[in-house]
């Protein structure tokens, strides 16, 4: 493992998406700062003790949690050079019934939370004149699909963040990216699944590489985005990790003729 001292924090990272990221990013040598609204004990567990940890308990949505995450990362590391904003929630009811708190408070957390890491983390990366940003979207923020409105805004929003910042801080050595997952095989999958909202095989036949993403799949894809060598003219970019998905125009029997 290559030793580079160089610090990256993902939120959400107990477990899902977030736990691979960790255990990928820490294969590539990089600290951690790995915040959750719990522990995240399993995920330390799992790196073995190969690098330096530091656990940052705070819900992303709530500022002042979140500035005192970022007085922890300044007095434990002085600066950091990897953001990931991977933590998020879903939400699946038909537009026509989503009451307004539960609008908000996907907003909160999926874009708010989002926003005010980048700004907070972001300040610290200008003035080091370097830094990567890397914000875990979704295919649902790049098309539309019924019952999410609420989760599907706040993912295009996220989008439309990224090449903002991008926009802005690109020229001053900050890259701000996005990854776009299809449907990955996580809590929050399952927690989805189980409540009808869609079948294995829904997702499977929509698919033009006929399965779902694996935690892995979208990680590496953060660790090349993350990575200043592999990704240091990529900016402004959302890379869909998404088996073909949000490509795929293709009507069904179509798309199940060609397997
Ligand atoms: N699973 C999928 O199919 C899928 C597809 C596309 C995009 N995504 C996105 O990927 C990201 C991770 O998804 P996942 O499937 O690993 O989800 P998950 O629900 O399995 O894990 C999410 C983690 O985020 C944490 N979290 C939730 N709200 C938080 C908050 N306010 N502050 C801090 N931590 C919080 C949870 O405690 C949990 O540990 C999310 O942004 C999600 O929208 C997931």
């Amino acid at each position: 493992m290559p030793l580079m001292n160089k610090v990256a924090l993902i939120t959400g990272a107990a477990q899902g998406i977030g736990r691979r990221t960790a255990q990928v990013l820490a294969g590539r040598g990089f600290d951690l700062v790995l915040n959750d609204l719990h522990r995240p004990a399993e995920t330390i567990a799992s790196l073995g003790g190969k690098v330096e940890v530091l656990e940052a308990l705070a819900d992303v949505s709530d500022e002042a949690q979140v500035l005192r995450m970022v007085a922890q990362v300044r007095e434990r590391f002085g600066g950091l050079d990897v953001l990931v904003n991977n933590a998020g929630i879903s939400f699946i009811k038909p537009a026509e019934a989503i009451e307004s708190a539960e609008w908000k408070r996907v907003m909160e957390v999926n874009l708010f939370g989002p926003f005010v890491l980048s700004r907070e983390f972001g300040k610290m990366m200008l003035g080091a004149g370097s830094g990567s940003i890397v914000n875990i979207a979704s295919v649902a923020g790049l098309v539309g699909i019924g019952d999410r409105a609420a989760y599907n805004a706040s993912k295009h929003g996220l989008i439309g963040l990224t090449r903002t910042l991008a926009a802005e801080w690109g020229g001053r050595g900050v890259r701000v990216n996005a990854v776009c997952p299809g449907w990955v095989k996580t809590e929050m999958d399952e927690k989805d699944l189980g409540s009808g909202a869609y079948t294995d095989a829904d997702i499977e036949n929509r698919v033009p590489m006929g399965r779902f993403a694996t935690p892995d799949d979208i990680a590496q894809a953060v660790a090349f985005l993350a990575d200043n060598k592999q990704s240091a003219f990529v900016n402004g970019h959302c890379l869909s990790v998404d088996g073909g998905w949000a490509s795929d125009g293709s009507w069904d029997s179509l798309r199940l003729k060609k397997r």
